[in-house]
């Protein structure tokens, strides 16, 4: 979970694009109204579209192009000794310092001796906070009823492997994939959405004879960065880093972190643990349930190991917002852009009628129905045409559809791209598969 916190001089682009997000209603501060709740957002439009748009990436990549994982979908509150048995209760802790002066707290890995507040050397020890949220289930608040959010989706997997096993008829390897919300009771959120705590995790549990995770797990660290490659972030600003010992979750015999080149330095944008057989093997010692796969072919009952890519889809919706952030002139005009891939930008196209007048709209709005029926528009007739290309540049449409005067007579509209600014014009008959078409570039 630590970040490297390496200086780099590009601050102000953590500035231009959390102003940005603001701006055009990506991210909210949570309750704004009520003066926020600390480190706690609401996704906008373009926030909550862009974030459906990773998962769908992440779920074309991971279930859809693969027919060796199946998704599964399982509840946020369970039953309290998963997370007895998972070692979430005993360990999933971080060291909590308070600084004796200021009243701040900290993380005790996170800061070197002074308390980076008001710079006092005065901290406490060290101690453990378990980082679950605690709640109760039912009307009465007693030990019997405690509950916990779940702080990672992967035990849902853990749990209903028998019942995916079985009646998915698989045998190992396949997978079993997840996407939901997940809470950590975090000591220090902060830097925007790079940690909060509520998150979404998009994890995948890949389930594997003993001998074959090593091979696995460089499988799906090649798998994973590629990932972000596909979708836009230049390699360049992506590597592999393997874990040192100390840093590994209590699950793990080998975790590889893809990172990303944050602003502020290499962060974490996803894990790829080796979780061994701890997890399937805890549940199977403190439910009684045999856990074990019984291979047909050779007779031999094992506990299969795990592979895990975990991803965060908040942390990578700001990866993706920090690489696709650009400035550039157009006509002597300074524009803002955001080159993010197609499928990930929040709308894939805007349908702009060149002026407001009523003699344009009924074809425009035809245009509009017959795009929307397979990509997310925005429609917009309000200001000059170059102030609405500006406008959906800085939110990242890669097209945008110009239904002009000329429109009414020759049935064709305008294209235009938005990194290149390059217009084509097409008959209205072909748009939807001139776009189409452009979707995986
Ligand atoms: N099941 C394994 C697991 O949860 P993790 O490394 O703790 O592993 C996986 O989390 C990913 O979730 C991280 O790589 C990061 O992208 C995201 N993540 C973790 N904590 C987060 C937080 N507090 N806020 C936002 N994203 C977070």
């Amino acid at each position: 979970m630590a970040t490297s916190l390496e200086p780099t001089a590009d601050l102000g682009l953590f500035d231009a694009v959390v102003n940005l997000c603001k701006r055009r209603g990506f991210v909210f501060p949570s309750a704004e109204i009520y003066g926020g709740i600390r480190s706690t957002y609401d996704y906008g439009p373009l926030g909550a579209l862009m974030l459906r748009n990773i998962r769908e990436a992440w779920w074309r990549a991971m279930i859809q192009e693969r027919d060796d994982v199946v998704p599964i979908d399982a509840a946020i509150l369970t039953n309290p000794k998963v997370w007895e048995a998972s070692g979430h209760l005993a360990t999933f802790t971080d060291p909590l310092v308070d600084c004796r002066t200021c009243k701040e707290r900290w993380r005790a890995d996170q800061i070197e001796g002074t308390c980076p507040n008001c710079g006092s050397a005065d901290l406490t020890e060290g101690r453990p906070f378990n980082l679950m949220f605690k709640t109760f289930v039912g009307p009465v608040e007693e030990d019997s009823s405690i509950a916990y959010l779940r702080p990672e989706t992967a035990q849902g997997m853990f749990v209903n492997y028998l019942n995916v096993e079985t009646t998915t008829r698989r045998k190992p390897p396949f997978g079993i994939a997840q996407i939901g919300r997940a809470f950590r009771n975090e000591i220090t959120p902060g830097n925007f959405v790079f940690r909060t705590r509520e998150f979404e995790l998009m994890e995948l549990e890949f389930f594997v004879p003993p001998a074959d995770s090593p091979r696995w797990q460089q499988y799906w660290c090649e798998e994973r960065l590629a990932w972000y490659v596909r979708y836009g972030i230049a390699s360049e600003k992506l590597r592999l880093r393997p874990h040192d010992p100390e840093e590994l979750s209590h699950y793990s015999s080998g975790t590889t972190d893809v990172e990303f080149l944050f602003p502020w330095g290499w962060g974490e944008l996803e894990g790829i643990a080796n979780r061994t057989d701890f997890d399937l093997r805890a549940h199977q010692e403190h439910s009684g349930t045999s856990l074990e796969h019984f291979d047909q072919a050779t007779g031999e009952r094992y506990l299969p190991h795990v592979v895990e890519p975990a991803a965060g889809a908040t942390r990578a919706m700001m990866a993706f917002l920090l690489a696709a952030y650009d400035e550039d002139e157009i006509g002597g005009e300074r524009r803002v852009v955001l080159r993010l891939h197609p499928r990930i930008a929040p709308y894939q196209v805007a349908v702009l009628p060149l002026s407001k007048k009523d003699t344009l709209s009924p074809l425009a709005r035809e245009v509009l129905h017959r795009v929307q029926r397979h990509l997310m528009c925005e429609y917009d007739e309000t200001q000059s045409i170059g102030r609405r290309y500006r406008r959906q540049d800085e939110t990242g449409t890669p097209y945008c559809v110009t239904v002009d005067f000329e429109s009414l007579e020759d049935q064709q509209v305008t294209v235009r791209e938005r990194d290149s600014t390059e217009q084509t014009r097409l008959p209205i008959d072909e748009v939807v598969s001139y776009l189409l078409g452009r979707l995986d570039v």
